[in-house]
């Protein structure tokens, strides 16, 4: 095993309800450390560019538009296999189809409005991660 690092963010729709404690709560419990953490609202470039491997698919147009509605919470997780294991703790991308204790169950409220995100590859985490934070703001 080896410590990696991810790229999390809690979803406007999260925010949105006050659920940033309880959610930062289920990470830390599943051995993910908050190394760098902000709050802040995308512009409608940043979203583009972020979900720009979606460009294609039926729900970009709406999932931009989610995604600047309000506050999101973007943070680097650092731990053991930290690109599965939020994977895990997040649950499936349909709050229906996650098991029991994940985020989505729990939070979620529907396959858009779904609470979180997690970089789905080591590559790709990376890649999100220099999207989002200059190096000398993870503090690890
Ligand atoms: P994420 O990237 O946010 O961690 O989620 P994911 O890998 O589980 O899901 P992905 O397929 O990458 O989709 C990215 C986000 O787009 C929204 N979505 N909407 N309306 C729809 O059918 C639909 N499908 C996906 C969700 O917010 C999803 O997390
Ligand atoms: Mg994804």
């Amino acid at each position: 095993m080896a410590v990696e690092r991810t790229l999390s963010i809690i979803k406007p729709d999260a925010t949105e309800r006050n659920l940033t404690g309880s959610i930062i709560a289920k990470l830390e419990e599943a051995g993910l450390r908050v190394v760098a953490q902000k709050r802040v609202r995308w512009t409608k470039e940043q979203a583009e560019k972020f979900y720009e491997v979606h460009k294609e698919r039926p729900f970009y147009g709406e999932l931009v538009a989610f995604m600047t509605s309000g506050p999101i919470v973007v943070q680097v997780l650092e731990g053991e296999n930290a690109v599965l294991k939020n994977r895990e703790v997040m649950g499936a991308t349909d709050p229906a189809k996650a098991d029991a204790g994940t985020i989505r169950k729990e939070f979620a409220e529907n396959i858009e409005r779904n609470s979180v995100h997690g970089s789905d590859s080591l590559d790709n985490a990376a890649a999100e991660i220099a999207l989002n934070f200059d190096e000398h703001e993870i503090v690890g």
